[in-house]
Protein backbone atom coordinates (compact mmCIF):
# COMPACT_ATOMS: atom_id res chain seq x y z
CA UNK A 1 0.00 0.00 0.00
CA UNK A 2 1.71 3.51 -1.01
CA UNK A 3 0.23 5.56 2.10
CA UNK A 4 2.03 8.38 0.39
CA UNK A 5 -0.16 8.72 -1.88
CA UNK A 6 -3.01 7.38 -0.15
CA UNK A 7 -2.52 10.57 1.77
CA UNK A 8 -1.55 13.08 -0.59
CA UNK A 9 -5.17 11.96 -2.52
CA UNK A 10 -7.14 12.96 0.55
CA UNK A 11 -4.94 16.80 1.47
CA UNK A 12 -6.58 19.77 -0.57
CA UNK A 13 -3.12 22.19 -1.08
CA UNK A 14 -3.25 24.98 -3.11
CA UNK A 15 -1.33 25.15 -6.35
CA UNK A 16 0.37 21.68 -4.79
CA UNK A 17 -0.09 18.40 -6.47
CA UNK A 18 -0.93 15.15 -5.19
CA UNK A 19 2.21 13.64 -6.24
CA UNK A 20 3.84 16.88 -4.51
CA UNK A 21 2.25 16.80 -1.39
CA UNK A 22 3.05 13.06 -1.32
CA UNK A 23 6.95 13.56 -2.10
CA UNK A 24 7.17 15.67 0.57
CA UNK A 25 5.53 13.49 3.24
CA UNK A 26 8.07 11.45 5.64
CA UNK A 27 8.40 8.88 7.93
CA UNK A 28 9.30 10.63 11.36
CA UNK A 29 12.22 9.19 13.12
CA UNK A 30 10.27 8.68 16.37
CA UNK A 31 7.05 6.97 15.42
CA UNK A 32 5.77 7.55 18.84
CA UNK A 33 4.19 11.10 17.45
CA UNK A 34 2.82 9.15 13.85
CA UNK A 35 3.88 6.86 10.90
CA UNK A 36 3.62 9.62 8.88
CA UNK A 37 4.25 13.38 8.73
CA UNK A 38 3.86 16.42 6.59
CA UNK A 39 6.37 19.50 7.72
CA UNK A 40 4.09 22.60 6.42
CA UNK A 41 6.78 24.70 6.62
CA UNK A 42 7.20 25.31 3.06
CA UNK A 43 3.63 26.16 2.56
CA UNK A 44 3.49 28.88 4.44
CA UNK A 45 5.05 31.10 1.58
CA UNK A 46 2.79 30.22 -0.65
CA UNK A 47 0.01 30.32 1.50
CA UNK A 48 0.43 33.08 3.33
CA UNK A 49 -0.13 31.79 6.79
CA UNK A 50 2.23 30.57 9.65
CA UNK A 51 2.99 26.79 9.67
CA UNK A 52 1.12 25.97 12.70
CA UNK A 53 -1.90 27.09 11.56
CA UNK A 54 -1.48 25.56 8.38
CA UNK A 55 -0.96 22.14 9.81
CA UNK A 56 -4.22 22.81 12.35
CA UNK A 57 -6.54 23.19 9.05
CA UNK A 58 -5.27 20.24 7.66
CA UNK A 59 -5.87 17.90 10.83
CA UNK A 60 -9.09 19.52 10.90
CA UNK A 61 -10.49 18.69 7.17
CA UNK A 62 -8.86 15.65 7.13
CA UNK A 63 -10.89 12.84 6.35
CA UNK A 64 -10.01 9.96 8.48
CA UNK A 65 -10.63 6.37 7.44
CA UNK A 66 -10.27 2.71 7.61
CA UNK A 67 -6.72 3.33 6.60
CA UNK A 68 -5.16 6.47 8.01
CA UNK A 69 -7.39 6.62 11.59
CA UNK A 70 -6.04 9.77 12.70
CA UNK A 71 -4.30 13.29 11.65
CA UNK A 72 -3.14 15.82 14.15
CA UNK A 73 -1.11 18.99 14.10
CA UNK A 74 2.00 18.96 16.28
CA UNK A 75 3.84 22.06 16.18
CA UNK A 76 3.48 23.01 12.29
CA UNK A 77 3.48 19.04 11.58
CA UNK A 78 0.33 17.53 10.14
CA UNK A 79 1.05 13.71 12.12
CA UNK A 80 -0.92 10.30 10.58
CA UNK A 81 -1.71 7.37 12.50
CA UNK A 82 -1.67 4.56 10.39
CA UNK A 83 -4.94 1.91 10.81
CA UNK A 84 -3.14 -0.60 12.39
CA UNK A 85 -6.34 -3.17 12.21
CA UNK A 86 -7.25 -1.87 8.49
CA UNK A 87 -4.10 -2.40 7.83
CA UNK A 88 -4.04 -6.03 9.29
CA UNK A 89 -7.25 -7.19 7.86
CA UNK A 90 -6.44 -5.83 4.05
CA UNK A 91 -3.21 -7.35 4.02
CA UNK A 92 -3.47 -10.54 4.90
CA UNK A 93 -6.50 -11.13 3.49
CA UNK A 94 -5.02 -9.53 0.12
CA UNK A 95 -1.97 -12.26 0.85
CA UNK A 96 -4.32 -15.21 1.77
CA UNK A 97 -5.68 -14.43 -1.89
CA UNK A 98 -3.07 -14.14 -4.12
CA UNK A 99 -0.97 -16.43 -2.27
CA UNK A 100 2.31 -17.49 -4.84
CA UNK A 101 1.09 -14.38 -7.34
CA UNK A 102 1.35 -11.96 -4.22
CA UNK A 103 3.79 -9.32 -5.64
CA UNK A 104 3.36 -9.83 -8.97
CA UNK A 105 1.63 -7.70 -11.61
CA UNK A 106 0.37 -7.23 -14.62
CA UNK A 107 1.92 -3.72 -15.51
CA UNK A 108 3.99 -4.99 -18.01
CA UNK A 109 1.92 -6.94 -20.25
CA UNK A 110 2.27 -6.41 -23.39
CA UNK A 111 5.86 -5.06 -22.94
CA UNK A 112 9.23 -7.26 -24.06
CA UNK A 113 12.32 -7.25 -21.70
CA UNK A 114 15.70 -8.61 -23.73
CA UNK A 115 17.72 -9.74 -21.00
CA UNK A 116 21.39 -11.14 -22.12
CA UNK A 117 22.93 -12.84 -19.19
CA UNK A 118 25.50 -15.27 -17.94
CA UNK A 119 26.83 -15.53 -21.83
CA UNK A 120 29.23 -18.12 -21.02
CA UNK A 121 32.24 -19.08 -23.79
CA UNK A 122 32.19 -22.29 -25.12
CA UNK A 123 35.18 -24.33 -24.06
CA UNK A 124 36.86 -22.36 -21.11
CA UNK A 125 35.74 -22.72 -17.73
CA UNK A 126 32.56 -21.60 -16.42
CA UNK A 127 34.08 -19.84 -13.09
CA UNK A 128 32.99 -17.66 -9.91
CA UNK A 129 33.17 -14.29 -12.72
CA UNK A 130 30.05 -15.44 -14.12
CA UNK A 131 27.85 -16.40 -10.85
CA UNK A 132 27.04 -12.43 -10.68
CA UNK A 133 25.67 -12.23 -14.32
CA UNK A 134 23.59 -15.63 -13.92
CA UNK A 135 22.31 -15.00 -10.84
CA UNK A 136 21.50 -11.07 -10.77
CA UNK A 137 20.72 -11.59 -14.30
CA UNK A 138 18.34 -15.10 -13.72
CA UNK A 139 16.71 -13.01 -10.97
CA UNK A 140 16.15 -9.94 -13.05
CA UNK A 141 14.61 -12.58 -15.56
CA UNK A 142 12.04 -13.97 -13.08
CA UNK A 143 11.17 -10.30 -11.42
CA UNK A 144 10.26 -8.89 -14.68
CA UNK A 145 8.31 -12.35 -15.56
CA UNK A 146 6.37 -11.68 -11.85
CA UNK A 147 5.49 -8.47 -13.20
CA UNK A 148 3.73 -9.56 -16.29
CA UNK A 149 6.22 -8.28 -18.59
CA UNK A 150 7.14 -11.00 -21.65
CA UNK A 151 11.50 -11.76 -20.20
CA UNK A 152 13.52 -12.99 -23.24
CA UNK A 153 16.38 -14.50 -21.04
CA UNK A 154 19.43 -14.93 -23.82
CA UNK A 155 22.45 -16.69 -23.65
CA UNK A 156 24.83 -14.63 -25.92
CA UNK A 157 27.47 -17.40 -26.29
CA UNK A 158 31.24 -16.71 -26.52
CA UNK A 159 31.58 -19.51 -29.53
CA UNK A 160 33.66 -17.23 -32.15
CA UNK A 161 37.39 -16.59 -32.42
CA UNK A 162 40.82 -17.82 -32.94
CA UNK A 163 40.99 -19.71 -29.28
CA UNK A 164 38.71 -22.41 -31.28
CA UNK A 165 41.01 -22.77 -34.06
CA UNK A 166 43.67 -23.56 -31.43
CA UNK A 167 41.37 -26.09 -29.55
CA UNK A 168 41.23 -27.95 -32.41
CA UNK A 169 44.72 -28.02 -33.29
CA UNK A 170 45.20 -29.37 -29.22
CA UNK A 171 43.18 -32.25 -29.51
CA UNK A 172 44.67 -32.99 -32.95
CA UNK A 173 48.11 -33.09 -31.36
CA UNK A 174 46.98 -34.58 -28.05
CA UNK A 175 43.66 -35.44 -27.61
CA UNK A 176 41.50 -38.47 -27.57
CA UNK A 177 38.29 -38.89 -28.65
CA UNK A 178 37.06 -41.19 -25.60
CA UNK A 179 38.96 -38.96 -22.87
CA UNK A 180 37.27 -35.73 -24.26
CA UNK A 181 33.67 -37.41 -24.43
CA UNK A 182 34.63 -38.61 -20.80
CA UNK A 183 35.91 -35.41 -19.32
CA UNK A 184 34.02 -33.03 -20.60
CA UNK A 185 34.49 -29.52 -20.48
CA UNK A 186 37.47 -30.23 -18.07
CA UNK A 187 39.30 -32.27 -20.75
CA UNK A 188 38.39 -29.40 -23.30
CA UNK A 189 40.19 -26.60 -21.18
CA UNK A 190 43.19 -29.10 -20.14
CA UNK A 191 43.94 -28.91 -23.67
CA UNK A 192 43.39 -25.25 -24.40
CA UNK A 193 45.31 -24.72 -21.07
CA UNK A 194 48.05 -27.00 -22.61
CA UNK A 195 47.95 -25.31 -26.26
CA UNK A 196 48.64 -22.10 -24.23
CA UNK A 197 51.44 -23.21 -22.55
CA UNK A 198 53.41 -25.60 -25.30
CA UNK A 199 51.86 -24.84 -28.33
CA UNK A 200 55.34 -24.10 -30.96
CA UNK A 201 55.49 -21.86 -33.70
CA UNK A 202 53.96 -24.16 -36.49
CA UNK A 203 51.02 -25.17 -33.93
CA UNK A 204 49.88 -21.83 -33.57
CA UNK A 205 50.11 -21.29 -37.68
CA UNK A 206 48.37 -24.75 -37.85
CA UNK A 207 45.89 -22.61 -35.26
CA UNK A 208 45.00 -20.09 -37.80
CA UNK A 209 44.61 -22.05 -40.69
CA UNK A 210 41.82 -24.50 -38.35
CA UNK A 211 39.90 -21.48 -37.35
CA UNK A 212 39.97 -20.04 -41.11
CA UNK A 213 38.67 -23.39 -42.08
CA UNK A 214 35.88 -23.05 -39.14
CA UNK A 215 35.09 -19.71 -40.74
CA UNK A 216 34.61 -21.03 -43.92
CA UNK A 217 32.14 -24.14 -42.72
CA UNK A 218 34.89 -27.12 -42.91
CA UNK A 219 32.90 -30.07 -42.64
CA UNK A 220 35.11 -31.86 -39.99
CA UNK A 221 36.08 -29.03 -38.29
CA UNK A 222 32.46 -27.65 -38.12
CA UNK A 223 32.12 -30.80 -36.27
CA UNK A 224 34.28 -30.93 -34.00
CA UNK A 225 33.27 -27.20 -33.05
CA UNK A 226 30.07 -28.38 -32.83
CA UNK A 227 31.12 -30.95 -30.28
CA UNK A 228 33.12 -29.39 -27.81
CA UNK A 229 30.11 -26.58 -28.09
CA UNK A 230 27.79 -29.84 -26.85
CA UNK A 231 30.19 -30.49 -23.95
CA UNK A 232 30.13 -27.29 -22.93
CA UNK A 233 26.75 -26.63 -22.91
CA UNK A 234 26.30 -29.95 -21.33
CA UNK A 235 27.83 -29.01 -18.95
CA UNK A 236 27.05 -25.35 -17.88
CA UNK A 237 23.40 -27.13 -18.10
CA UNK A 238 23.68 -29.09 -15.10
CA UNK A 239 25.16 -25.72 -13.36
CA UNK A 240 22.23 -24.03 -14.68
CA UNK A 241 19.80 -26.58 -12.96
CA UNK A 242 21.07 -26.25 -9.68
CA UNK A 243 21.01 -22.57 -9.74
CA UNK A 244 17.35 -22.30 -11.58
CA UNK A 245 18.35 -20.33 -14.69
CA UNK A 246 16.92 -20.71 -17.91
CA UNK A 247 17.22 -18.94 -21.11
CA UNK A 248 14.95 -18.82 -24.00
CA UNK A 249 17.90 -18.50 -26.96
CA UNK A 250 21.12 -19.97 -27.35
CA UNK A 251 22.16 -17.63 -30.04
CA UNK A 252 25.66 -16.82 -29.63
CA UNK A 253 28.40 -14.85 -31.22
CA UNK A 254 28.85 -16.99 -34.16
CA UNK A 255 24.55 -16.68 -34.68
CA UNK A 256 25.69 -13.55 -36.02
CA UNK A 257 28.52 -14.53 -38.69
CA UNK A 258 25.87 -13.74 -41.51
CA UNK A 259 24.22 -11.05 -40.03
CA UNK A 260 27.34 -8.73 -39.72
CA UNK A 261 27.51 -7.41 -43.55
CA UNK A 262 24.46 -5.99 -43.93
CA UNK A 263 25.29 -3.85 -40.27
CA UNK A 264 28.75 -3.19 -41.91
CA UNK A 265 27.02 -1.91 -45.03
CA UNK A 266 24.93 -0.04 -43.56
CA UNK A 267 27.47 2.20 -41.55
CA UNK A 268 29.54 2.59 -44.63
CA UNK A 269 26.23 3.95 -46.25
CA UNK A 270 25.68 6.25 -43.26
CA UNK A 271 29.25 7.09 -43.76
CA UNK A 272 30.27 6.30 -40.32
CA UNK A 273 33.01 3.79 -41.42
CA UNK A 274 36.50 5.28 -41.54
CA UNK A 275 40.19 3.44 -42.51
CA UNK A 276 42.44 3.63 -39.98
CA UNK A 277 45.73 1.67 -40.87
CA UNK A 278 44.33 -0.63 -42.81
CA UNK A 279 41.49 -1.40 -40.48
CA UNK A 280 37.96 -0.03 -40.42
CA UNK A 281 36.58 1.88 -37.01
CA UNK A 282 33.73 4.25 -36.18
CA UNK A 283 35.46 7.24 -34.88
CA UNK A 284 34.10 8.15 -31.30
CA UNK A 285 36.51 10.65 -30.43
CA UNK A 286 33.80 13.71 -30.84
CA UNK A 287 32.28 11.95 -27.89
CA UNK A 288 35.37 11.29 -25.53
CA UNK A 289 35.92 7.44 -26.43
CA UNK A 290 38.34 5.69 -28.66
CA UNK A 291 37.13 4.90 -31.94
CA UNK A 292 35.16 0.82 -31.88
CA UNK A 293 37.31 -1.58 -33.99
CA UNK A 294 34.56 -2.81 -36.76
CA UNK A 295 37.02 -4.57 -38.67
CA UNK A 296 40.60 -5.68 -38.24
CA UNK A 297 43.13 -4.82 -41.26
CA UNK A 298 42.88 -8.93 -42.19
CA UNK A 299 39.14 -8.23 -42.39
CA UNK A 300 37.88 -10.21 -39.40
CA UNK A 301 35.02 -9.36 -37.05
CA UNK A 302 35.44 -8.37 -33.79
CA UNK A 303 33.06 -8.38 -30.48
CA UNK A 304 31.47 -5.05 -31.31
CA UNK A 305 30.70 -6.20 -34.71
CA UNK A 306 28.95 -8.70 -33.68
CA UNK A 307 27.36 -7.01 -30.42
CA UNK A 308 25.90 -4.70 -33.53
CA UNK A 309 24.42 -7.15 -35.17
CA UNK A 310 22.93 -8.68 -32.15
CA UNK A 311 21.39 -5.78 -31.15
CA UNK A 312 19.69 -5.35 -34.29
CA UNK A 313 18.57 -8.49 -34.33
CA UNK A 314 16.67 -8.37 -31.21
CA UNK A 315 14.89 -5.20 -32.05
CA UNK A 316 13.42 -6.76 -35.27
CA UNK A 317 13.08 -10.18 -33.58
CA UNK A 318 11.94 -9.55 -29.72
CA UNK A 319 11.16 -5.71 -30.45
CA UNK A 320 11.84 -5.19 -27.38
CA UNK A 321 10.85 -2.22 -24.89
CA UNK A 322 14.50 -2.65 -23.29
CA UNK A 323 16.89 -4.86 -23.82
CA UNK A 324 19.43 -5.68 -20.64
CA UNK A 325 23.06 -6.81 -20.91
CA UNK A 326 24.38 -8.04 -17.42
CA UNK A 327 28.13 -7.97 -17.88
CA UNK A 328 30.44 -7.08 -15.34
CA UNK A 329 31.46 -3.35 -15.30
CA UNK A 330 35.22 -4.04 -16.77
CA UNK A 331 32.76 -3.53 -20.09
CA UNK A 332 31.71 -0.38 -19.61
CA UNK A 333 33.49 1.11 -22.38
CA UNK A 334 32.27 -2.05 -25.12
CA UNK A 335 28.71 -1.06 -24.30
CA UNK A 336 29.54 2.78 -24.49
CA UNK A 337 30.59 2.12 -27.70
CA UNK A 338 28.48 -0.27 -28.56
CA UNK A 339 25.31 1.88 -27.85
CA UNK A 340 27.06 4.76 -29.33
CA UNK A 341 27.51 3.76 -32.44
CA UNK A 342 23.79 2.39 -32.63
CA UNK A 343 22.65 5.78 -32.01
CA UNK A 344 24.80 7.65 -34.47
CA UNK A 345 23.22 5.31 -37.05
CA UNK A 346 19.76 6.60 -36.38
CA UNK A 347 18.08 3.82 -34.47
CA UNK A 348 16.15 5.50 -32.21
CA UNK A 349 16.22 2.42 -29.74
CA UNK A 350 19.41 2.85 -28.75
CA UNK A 351 18.27 4.97 -25.87
CA UNK A 352 16.61 1.39 -24.33
CA UNK A 353 20.13 -0.45 -24.03
CA UNK A 354 20.71 -0.58 -20.81
CA UNK A 355 24.18 -2.31 -19.93
CA UNK A 356 23.41 -3.64 -16.20
CA UNK A 357 26.47 -3.60 -14.83
CA UNK A 358 27.84 -5.68 -11.67
CA UNK A 359 31.16 -5.86 -9.64
CA UNK A 360 33.70 -8.70 -9.42
CA UNK A 361 33.55 -11.71 -6.54
CA UNK A 362 36.59 -13.01 -5.30
CA UNK A 363 36.69 -15.63 -2.65
CA UNK A 364 38.20 -14.89 1.25
CA UNK A 365 40.24 -17.88 0.88
CA UNK A 366 41.89 -16.95 -2.39
CA UNK A 367 44.00 -20.25 -1.94
CA UNK A 368 41.34 -22.36 -2.30
CA UNK A 369 42.77 -25.61 -4.46
CA UNK A 370 40.72 -25.96 -7.67
CA UNK A 371 40.78 -28.97 -10.16
CA UNK A 372 42.31 -26.27 -12.76
CA UNK A 373 44.99 -24.00 -10.86
CA UNK A 374 44.17 -20.52 -10.58
CA UNK A 375 41.03 -20.40 -12.24
CA UNK A 376 37.89 -21.06 -9.77
CA UNK A 377 35.18 -22.76 -11.22
CA UNK A 378 31.83 -21.76 -10.33
CA UNK A 379 30.77 -25.63 -9.44
CA UNK A 380 33.76 -26.11 -7.31
CA UNK A 381 32.54 -23.09 -4.94
CA UNK A 382 29.05 -24.28 -5.21
CA UNK A 383 29.42 -27.88 -3.85
CA UNK A 384 32.00 -26.79 -0.79
CA UNK A 385 29.52 -24.35 -0.02
CA UNK A 386 26.64 -27.46 -0.23
CA UNK A 387 29.25 -29.56 1.93
CA UNK A 388 29.58 -27.60 4.20
CA UNK A 389 25.80 -26.06 4.63
CA UNK A 390 25.34 -30.19 5.31
CA UNK A 391 27.94 -30.62 7.99
CA UNK A 392 25.96 -27.48 9.52
CA UNK A 393 22.87 -28.62 9.03
CA UNK A 394 24.02 -32.09 10.44
CA UNK A 395 24.92 -30.60 13.67
CA UNK A 396 21.98 -28.30 14.58
CA UNK A 397 19.49 -30.79 13.97
CA UNK A 398 21.05 -34.04 13.50
CA UNK A 399 17.54 -36.13 13.17
CA UNK A 400 16.67 -33.54 10.01
CA UNK A 401 15.56 -36.16 7.18
CA UNK A 402 16.43 -35.52 3.77
CA UNK A 403 19.67 -34.04 4.46
CA UNK A 404 21.03 -33.49 1.45
CA UNK A 405 17.88 -31.94 -0.14
CA UNK A 406 17.54 -29.74 2.23
CA UNK A 407 21.94 -28.40 2.33
CA UNK A 408 21.51 -28.56 -1.98
CA UNK A 409 19.28 -25.68 -1.07
CA UNK A 410 20.91 -24.05 1.48
CA UNK A 411 24.61 -24.44 -0.03
CA UNK A 412 23.50 -23.21 -3.04
CA UNK A 413 21.29 -20.42 -1.88
CA UNK A 414 24.42 -18.98 0.49
CA UNK A 415 26.04 -19.02 -2.87
CA UNK A 416 23.57 -17.03 -5.22
CA UNK A 417 22.64 -14.74 -2.11
CA UNK A 418 26.10 -13.56 -1.95
CA UNK A 419 25.76 -12.40 -5.33
CA UNK A 420 22.52 -11.27 -4.46
CA UNK A 421 22.40 -9.29 -1.28
CA UNK A 422 24.92 -6.27 -1.72
CA UNK A 423 24.30 -3.41 -4.62
CA UNK A 424 25.32 -4.73 -7.70
CA UNK A 425 27.84 -2.78 -8.38
CA UNK A 426 29.87 -3.45 -5.01
CA UNK A 427 32.45 -5.78 -5.50
CA UNK A 428 32.10 -8.81 -3.60
CA UNK A 429 34.44 -10.81 -1.16
CA UNK A 430 32.49 -14.05 -0.35
CA UNK A 431 33.10 -15.99 2.67
CA UNK A 432 31.92 -19.43 3.40
CA UNK A 433 31.43 -19.23 6.93
CA UNK A 434 29.43 -15.66 6.71
CA UNK A 435 27.50 -17.08 4.16
CA UNK A 436 26.47 -20.20 6.10
CA UNK A 437 25.92 -17.66 9.47
CA UNK A 438 22.11 -18.55 10.74
CA UNK A 439 21.93 -15.58 12.59
CA UNK A 440 24.08 -13.06 9.94
CA UNK A 441 22.24 -11.88 7.12
CA UNK A 442 22.19 -14.22 5.03
CA UNK A 443 19.84 -16.46 2.75
CA UNK A 444 20.12 -19.39 6.13
CA UNK A 445 18.85 -16.97 8.11
CA UNK A 446 15.90 -16.16 5.74
CA UNK A 447 15.23 -20.14 4.85
CA UNK A 448 15.15 -20.98 8.66
CA UNK A 449 12.84 -18.26 9.66
CA UNK A 450 10.55 -19.92 6.56
CA UNK A 451 11.27 -23.37 8.30
CA UNK A 452 10.25 -21.79 11.65
CA UNK A 453 6.83 -20.75 10.51
CA UNK A 454 5.97 -23.44 8.69
CA UNK A 455 6.99 -25.39 11.88
CA UNK A 456 4.45 -23.13 13.49
CA UNK A 457 1.89 -23.63 11.02
CA UNK A 458 1.85 -27.58 11.28
CA UNK A 459 1.88 -27.52 14.94
CA UNK A 460 -1.43 -25.21 14.26
CA UNK A 461 -2.96 -27.65 11.78
CA UNK A 462 -2.10 -30.60 13.78
CA UNK A 463 -4.25 -28.61 16.44
CA UNK A 464 -7.27 -28.27 14.24
CA UNK A 465 -6.76 -23.79 15.04
CA UNK A 466 -8.10 -21.36 12.42
CA UNK A 467 -6.72 -18.36 10.69
CA UNK A 468 -7.98 -15.20 10.75
CA UNK A 469 -7.25 -12.04 9.68
CA UNK A 470 -9.20 -9.28 11.84
CA UNK A 471 -6.79 -8.71 14.87
CA UNK A 472 -8.46 -9.59 18.15
CA UNK A 473 -7.49 -6.41 19.45
CA UNK A 474 -5.39 -3.35 17.86
CA UNK A 475 -1.90 -4.79 16.66
CA UNK A 476 0.77 -4.69 19.13
CA UNK A 477 4.36 -2.90 17.69
CA UNK A 478 5.83 -6.26 16.95
CA UNK A 479 3.06 -7.03 14.90
CA UNK A 480 2.42 -3.68 13.10
CA UNK A 481 6.22 -3.64 11.72
CA UNK A 482 5.78 -6.90 10.23
CA UNK A 483 2.77 -6.32 8.86
CA UNK A 484 4.01 -3.13 7.06
CA UNK A 485 7.17 -4.86 5.52
CA UNK A 486 4.60 -7.51 4.13
CA UNK A 487 2.26 -4.85 2.65
CA UNK A 488 5.80 -3.24 0.98
CA UNK A 489 6.22 -6.17 -1.11
CA UNK A 490 4.27 -5.64 -4.53
CA UNK A 491 6.59 -1.89 -4.14
CA UNK A 492 10.14 -3.18 -3.39
CA UNK A 493 9.50 -6.33 -6.20
CA UNK A 494 8.87 -2.97 -8.75
CA UNK A 495 11.44 -1.73 -7.28
CA UNK A 496 13.90 -3.64 -7.92
CA UNK A 497 12.39 -4.38 -11.42
CA UNK A 498 13.26 -0.39 -12.00
CA UNK A 499 16.40 -0.55 -10.38
CA UNK A 500 17.25 -3.66 -11.99
CA UNK A 501 18.81 -4.32 -8.64
CA UNK A 502 17.20 -7.29 -6.93
CA UNK A 503 19.40 -6.51 -3.73
CA UNK A 504 16.45 -4.70 -2.81
CA UNK A 505 14.49 -8.09 -2.64
CA UNK A 506 17.26 -9.94 -1.03
CA UNK A 507 17.22 -6.76 1.57
CA UNK A 508 13.65 -7.59 2.61
CA UNK A 509 13.89 -11.07 2.76
CA UNK A 510 16.50 -9.94 5.59
CA UNK A 511 14.18 -7.23 7.09
CA UNK A 512 11.43 -9.13 7.24
CA UNK A 513 12.50 -12.17 8.80
CA UNK A 514 14.10 -10.23 11.36
CA UNK A 515 10.51 -8.54 12.29
CA UNK A 516 9.12 -12.03 11.61
CA UNK A 517 11.60 -13.25 14.69
CA UNK A 518 10.93 -10.04 16.93
CA UNK A 519 6.91 -11.16 16.58
CA UNK A 520 7.99 -14.54 17.09
CA UNK A 521 9.80 -13.88 20.10
CA UNK A 522 8.09 -11.48 21.78
CA UNK A 523 4.62 -12.38 21.02
CA UNK A 524 3.01 -15.95 21.85
CA UNK A 525 1.69 -17.67 18.60
CA UNK A 526 0.09 -20.59 19.86
CA UNK A 527 -0.10 -19.76 23.64
CA UNK A 528 -1.52 -16.46 23.02
CA UNK A 529 -4.03 -14.90 25.23
CA UNK A 530 -7.24 -15.83 23.12
CA UNK A 531 -7.76 -17.74 20.42
CA UNK A 532 -9.08 -14.80 18.45
CA UNK A 533 -5.34 -13.48 18.95
CA UNK A 534 -4.20 -17.20 17.94
CA UNK A 535 -5.48 -16.75 14.78
CA UNK A 536 -5.09 -13.69 13.76
CA UNK A 537 -0.99 -14.65 14.43
CA UNK A 538 -1.56 -17.67 12.79
CA UNK A 539 -2.63 -15.45 9.76
CA UNK A 540 0.13 -13.53 10.28
CA UNK A 541 2.90 -16.21 10.18
CA UNK A 542 1.35 -17.78 7.37
CA UNK A 543 1.36 -14.46 5.42
CA UNK A 544 4.76 -14.00 6.39
CA UNK A 545 5.52 -17.88 5.00
CA UNK A 546 3.74 -16.70 1.74
CA UNK A 547 5.74 -13.75 1.15
CA UNK A 548 9.36 -14.58 2.08
CA UNK A 549 8.46 -18.10 -0.09
CA UNK A 550 7.85 -15.91 -3.50
CA UNK A 551 10.38 -13.26 -2.38
CA UNK A 552 13.21 -16.20 -2.13
CA UNK A 553 11.89 -17.45 -5.33
CA UNK A 554 12.21 -14.44 -7.19
CA UNK A 555 15.79 -14.34 -6.40
CA UNK A 556 16.29 -18.16 -7.56
CA UNK A 557 16.68 -19.64 -4.17
CA UNK A 558 15.02 -22.86 -2.65
CA UNK A 559 13.17 -23.13 0.14
CA UNK A 560 13.02 -25.87 2.45
CA UNK A 561 10.14 -27.13 4.30
CA UNK A 562 12.03 -28.08 7.42
CA UNK A 563 15.81 -27.32 8.76
N1 LIG B 1 30.99 -13.84 -23.25
C1 LIG B 1 31.30 -12.54 -22.74
C2 LIG B 1 32.30 -12.64 -21.60
O1 LIG B 1 32.44 -13.67 -20.99
C3 LIG B 1 30.08 -11.84 -22.21
C4 LIG B 1 29.07 -11.50 -23.25
C5 LIG B 1 28.10 -10.48 -22.77
N2 LIG B 1 27.09 -10.17 -23.72
C6 LIG B 1 27.25 -9.44 -24.83
N3 LIG B 1 26.23 -9.26 -25.60
N4 LIG B 1 28.41 -8.88 -25.12
O2 LIG B 1 32.96 -11.66 -21.31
Amino acid sequence: MDYKAYIAQRLCIESMSAAEIAEAIAVPPDTSLGDFALPCFKFAKILRKPPVKIAEELAAAYPADGVISEATAVNGYLNFRVSRRGLAEETLARIAREGARYGASDLGKGRTICIDYSSVNIAKPFHIGHLSTTVLGGSLYRIFNFLGYRAVGINHLGDYGTQFGKLICAYKHWGDRNAVQEGGIHAINDLYVRFNSEATEEMEAEAREYFRLIESGDREMSELFEWFKELTLAYVKTIYDRLHVTFDSYAGERFYTDKMQPVIDELEEKGLLVESQGAKIVDLEPYGMPPCLILRSDGASLYATRDLAAAIYRKNTYDFEKCLYVVAYQQNLHFKQVFKVLELMGKEWAKDLVHVAYGMVSLEDGAMSTRKGKVVWLEDVISRCVEKALSVISEKNPDLSDKEAVAEKVGVGAVMFGALCNNKIKDIVFSYDKALNFDGETSVYVQYTCARAASVLAKARAEGAERQAAPASEPCVQEFELLKALADFPDVVKSAAEKYEPSLIARFCVDTAQKFNKFYFDCKILQAESEQAKNFRLALTEATLTTLTNALTLLGIGVPEKM
